[in-house]
């Protein structure tokens, strides 16, 4: 499939790669490459060939945003009727793991993108904050709600509130990303990519299983969490790959996933 706003590439055996393409632009999400990325995410999380998916930027910008040029003649109606950035959560819906590899700017619906996958990799160089406030409007694709789950109320305010910027240490000492990459071990898309590898190396059935129980844990109470979890758990019970992995572990022998 030929893009305009993205590119797609397979890097590595069971890795999707899907790199926002708009450089001018510093990868502004508009609703073109929004669609293109939803397109092309979606594809991948059909193609059995995929264990786990990468999306990344430019070495200086993941996305420095909404596309504000196309955003700044809207009215309510514009928006309200034709449900404005409602297909953003899709990404949050796919079944297989999705990371982030951050690299430069990832400001607005670009540090929104990324709290919608499910790991986040920064670059030494990765900025990330939800500067919305300082166009007068405030995060709309789940930053004040996602970033309040995973770096609390305190920070979530004063991004929220003052539209300031968060580096990648800052980044990393709070939870936000889950770690970040030095020169030494390459690109962070190289680590992306090497990170998804792994994760498309195990069976994929129980992948899902733990992407699901995880985020879980992001909805309802902890009690109704650890029944989910325990539902899930037991469920694998039902598949090929819980009896062959636990065999191979018995026999000392490496597992081969029917990722079923
Ligand atoms: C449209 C953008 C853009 C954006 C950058 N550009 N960000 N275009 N929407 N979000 C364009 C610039 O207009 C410029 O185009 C080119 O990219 C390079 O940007 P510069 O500003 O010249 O680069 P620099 O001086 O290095 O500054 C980088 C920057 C700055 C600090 C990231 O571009 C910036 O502040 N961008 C906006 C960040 C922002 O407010 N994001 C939140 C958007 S609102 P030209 O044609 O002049 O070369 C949002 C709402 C989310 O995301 C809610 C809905 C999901």
């Amino acid at each position: 499939t030929q893009y305009e706003f993205i590119l797609t590439d397979k890097p590595a055996d069971g890795v999707a790669l899907i790199t926002l393409n708009r450089p001018k632009a510093l990868n502004a999400l508009s609703s073109p490459l929004f669609k293109e990325l939803n397109a092309a995410l979606a594809r991948f999380d059909e193609d059995d060939t995929v264990g786990a998916m990468v999306i990344t930027g430019s070495e200086r910008a993941f996305a420095a945003g909404a596309d504000i040029k196309e955003m700044k003649d809207k009215t309510y109606a514009d928006v309200y009727s034709n449900k404005f950035i409602e297909n953003w959560g899709e990404i949050a819906r796919l079944r297989k793991p999705v990371i982030a590899a951050v690299s430069g700017y990832a400001l607005g619906g670009g540090c929104e993108l990324a709290l919608m996958c499910d790991i986040i990799l920064a670059s030494p160089t990765a900025t990330f904050g939800q500067p919305e406030i300082s166009i007068g409007v405030i995060p709309g694709g789940g930053g004040t709600q996602r970033l309040a789950r995973v770096i609390g109320k305190s920070r979530t305010m004063e991004l929220t509130l003052t539209g300031r910027n968060v580096s990648a240490d800052e980044a990393a000492a709070w939870g936000m990303v889950s770690r970040v990459v030095p020169p030494e071990e390459g690109t962070v898309v190289e680590a992306a990519v090497k990170l998804a590898g792994t994760i498309a190396s195990k069976s994929r059935i129980a992948v899902q299983a733990g992407k699901d129980a995880v985020n879980a844990a992001y909805e309802g109470t902890l009690a109704e969490g650890l029944v989910t979890e325990r539902r899930i758990f037991h469920g694998l019970f039902a598949t090929q790959d819980q009896k062959e992995g636990m065999a191979a572990f018995a026999e000392k022998r490496k597992p081969v996933w029917k990722h079923q």
